[in-house]
């Protein structure tokens, strides 16, 4: 499939199959804002939960927080956010296009008119969103929406370090909102103004924050591997000097081949110590550790991935969109791993007939406390593969009239199409194992 082909057909299948809307649609939409519909945020949920469960509830430490967006606006005066977190931003002077001066074409052309030689002279513009608290609008009142979770956790080190009784090498893990005001958003959900963020920030003895931050690298690559993207869609790439970010002592990043060309997924960033030292200074508290075994004090480094949900949420559903021609039928699937997908299991009564209903009610209410599971029974039964196929479903129960005498239902799976015949009593052990 042609790349461009394969980004509009993921973006129709969302919108069709009710993953993700354009944002206030019936107003004409709203500036490359998104909603996740019903199935859009299950699967959201699944890759929050499988980012969770493979950085929080594996591991003996890594603890979580749960910080606010809105912080004392000192917070991004000592992060430098305030300084430095800008893109040099031009205007084309013939079509009044704003552009990010470091995303032109070689060409020097305007890429929205063409013209050439049109662009003003660059001026660094400050991403975050400003907004005010109280009914005052004074610069006493100024607040920023957070631009990355990372500064909540850096905020409360101690809190949490103190209470959790952990000792560095460890980490605290977050997932949360974060905002930026992008000159140039696009390309469906890989780059938005308002977005949720999976950061870990892993606080390390300084010495060892080389290795941390190749463990980590290689950790985190294989975290998208194993939730199902080949390889050969992945590869780290080390930032240059001049791209490294205010606070970032060396960074690699986790690319994926999207149909416009490899781009990033996921930053690992060796931050050094610059964030704590920078909030002991501007708080007045000391945020170093004490090691009492080495009996040394020192300000821990930190090393510190952070992903993107919808954009990893993107690069699952592009790595899992396909298209086959079965018996001359184009067959549309995605093939998400089961923990991704937004069902785990759909329940299909054969055709719509009142001896059937109560045995297809009795299943989907057996299996609804234990999978994700949607109950349908509209149209051919061939269609409602079809349907469930198409958002990924990785198998679906078929209950028909043989069901009435042999108390069995037929098990199909969505990558092989194949069928198998399970008891009833034996359905919720045959698909648990079927899907872990
Ligand atoms: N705390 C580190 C940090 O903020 P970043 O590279 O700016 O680093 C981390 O962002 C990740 O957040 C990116 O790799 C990407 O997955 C996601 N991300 C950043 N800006 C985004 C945006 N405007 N829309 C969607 N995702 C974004």
């Amino acid at each position: 499939m042609a790349k461009p082909d394969l980004m509009e057909r993921v973006v129709n299948l969302c919108k069709r199959r009710g993953l993700v809307f354009p944002s206030s649609e019936i107003y004409g939409g709203f500036r490359s804002t998104w909603d996740y519909g019903p199935f859009g945020v299950l699967m959201k949920r699944n890759v929050k939960e499988a980012w969770w469960r493979s950085m929080v509830q594996l591991r003996d430490d890594v603890v979580g927080l749960d910080s606010a967006i809105l912080m004392h606006p000192r917070v991004w005066e000592a992060s430098g956010h305030v300084q430095a977190f800008t893109d040099p931003l031009v205007d084309c002077r013939n079509c009044k296009e704003r552009f990010r001066a470091d995303q032109l074409p070689e060409s020097g052309a305007c890429p929205n008119c063409g013209a050439k030689g049109s662009f003003t002279e660059a001026r660094q513009f400050n991403l975050m969103f400003k907004t005010f608290v109280g009914p005052v609008e004074d610069d006493a009142s100024v607040a920023y929406l957070r631009p990355e979770t990372a500064q909540g956790i850096f905020v409360n080190f101690l809190n949490v370090q103190t209470t959790s009784r952990k000792k560095p090498p460890f980490g605290i893990a977050q997932i949360g909102k974060a905002f930026r005001n992008e000159i140039t958003p696009g390309n469906f959900i890989f780059r938005t103004r308002e977005f949720e963020m999976m950061e870990l920030e892993f606080f390390v003895p300084p010495e060892d924050a080389p290795t941390w931050f190749e463990y980590w690298c290689q950790e985190r690559l294989r975290w998208f591997v194993d939730l199902g993207i080949p390889e050969d869609k992945l590869r780290l790439r080390p930032h240059d000097p001049d791209e490294l970010s205010h606070y970032s002592a060396g960074t690699a990043d986790v690319e994926f081949a999207y149909p416009w060309g490899w781009g990033e997924l996921e930053g690992i960033a060796n931050r050094g110590d610059f964030d704590l030292t920078q909030h002991a200074k501007f708080s007045g508290q000391d945020l170093s550790y004490f090691d009492q075994e080495a009996d040394r004090r020192y300000v821990p480094h930190v090393i510190e991935p952070s992903a993107g949900a919808d954009r990893a949420m993107l690069a699952f559903l592009l790595a899992a969109y396909d298209e086959e021609e079965v018996r001359g039928e184009k067959r549309t699937v995605l093939r998400l791993d089961p923990r991704l997908a937004p069902l785990t299991v759909a329940v299909l009564p054969l055709s719509r007939n009142e001896r059937l209903n109560p045995v297809a009610a009795e299943v989907a209410d057996m299996l609804r406390p234990r999978f994700m599971i949607d109950v349908d029974d509209a149209g051919s039964i061939g269609r409602r593969y079809r349907r469930q196929d198409e958002v990924g479903t990785p198998l679906c129960v078929t209950v028909d009239f043989d069901t009435l005498d042999d108390r069995a239902a037929t098990v199909r799976d969505r990558d092989s199409m194949a069928q198998d015949r399970v008891p009833i009593e034996k359905l919720v052990t045959h698909l648990e194992e079927r899907l872990s």
